[in-house]
């Protein structure tokens, strides 16, 4: 992002700041690490698995560092933070962690299992708000760059609005995000310290091409135009403006192609 500085005074990615990039092995933020990298921002992933943290590093060339870390665990956050603020500045958080799990509330074998739905909201809203507030907090031992600490960019789902059958736990998880997205940049911003969340459409990662083929192509079948799945390279370049954007600020952002998802 050096030479690309925002004309308003710059930007957060200054060459050697150090980006938090939760769930950062895989998918969406793989991409966002190597984008961030790119641009001359060090990446830190997050992530529970050390041989998936190791070929994400290989995918980076080496330019970054992996920390095994469960986004739910206050301790194993604190040990990552710790070591990205070993690394420089830490200015960017990008809460990619999540998981779904798809169950009717009612099914043939009876409700939902409690802790289906409780699994789905620990990873995916409780671990972006722990992961935020205990990353918040290190900003603010930092001196403001350009009027800014830092930002956090959270990743919600276009099921946060049109939860289809069957993702009831993943739309409540993600229509969290998206309900706090406005409190916590209230919250953080006399610290200043944005916070912005992305609302994917379909993105072809992990996450979306273990579905069966056939699915995947009546999902594809609903986008409006273009008629695809999304390339992770194009979440990232998302979040690279919103770091760069100082406007940006306690919104929810769609990246959808037109995506309404219908019923089921
Ligand atoms: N791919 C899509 O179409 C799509 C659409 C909308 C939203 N999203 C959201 O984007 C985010 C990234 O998903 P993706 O598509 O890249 O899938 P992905 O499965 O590749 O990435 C999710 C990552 O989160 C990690 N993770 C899960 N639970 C964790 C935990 N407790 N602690 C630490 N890490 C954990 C996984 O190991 C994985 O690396 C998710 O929040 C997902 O819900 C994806």
């Amino acid at each position: 992002m050096t030479g690309r500085q925002h004309a308003l005074g710059g930007d957060l990615a200054e060459s050697g700041s150090v980006a938090l990039i939760a769930g950062g092995t895989s998918g969406l933020g793989l991409a966002t690490a190597r984008r961030l990298a790119d641009g001359g921002l060090f990446p830190v992933l997050l992530g529970r698995s050390p041989e998936r943290g190791k070929l994400a590093l290989e995918h980076l060339d080496g330019r970054g560092a992996f920390v095994p870390a469960d986004v739910v665990d206050e301790h194993d956050v604190d040990v990552a933070l710790d070591v990205a603020e070993q690394h420089g500045p830490l200015r960017v958080v990008v809460n990619c962690a999540g998981t779904a799990h798809a169950a009717r509330t009612v099914g043939r074998d009876g409700p939902m299992p409690l802790r289906d739905f409780q699994v789905v909201i620990a990873t995916d809203l409780v671990g972006t708000f722990n992961v935020t507030r205990l990353a918040a907090e290190r900003m603010t031992r930092l001196d403001p760059v350009y009027g800014q600490r830092g930002v956090v960019i959270n990743c919600a789902s276009v099921a946060a609005y049109e939860g289809q059958i069957g993702q009831v736990a993943y739309a409540a998880a993600k229509a969290g995000v998206v309900g706090m997205t406005l409190p916590l940049a209230r919250d953080l911003a006399g610290l200043r310290i944005r916070v912005v969340t992305v609302a994917p459409g379909l993105f072809e990662t992990p996450l979306t091409l273990t579905a069966p083929t056939e699915l995947r192509e009546q999902l594809q079948s609903q986008v409006p135009h273009p008629r695809r799945f999304g390339q992770p390279s194009e979440f990232a370049a998302l979040v690279e403006h919103i770091i760069a954007n100082p406007m940006l600020n306690g919104e929810t952002i769609r990246l959808d192609a037109a995506l309404r998802l219908p019923t089921r």
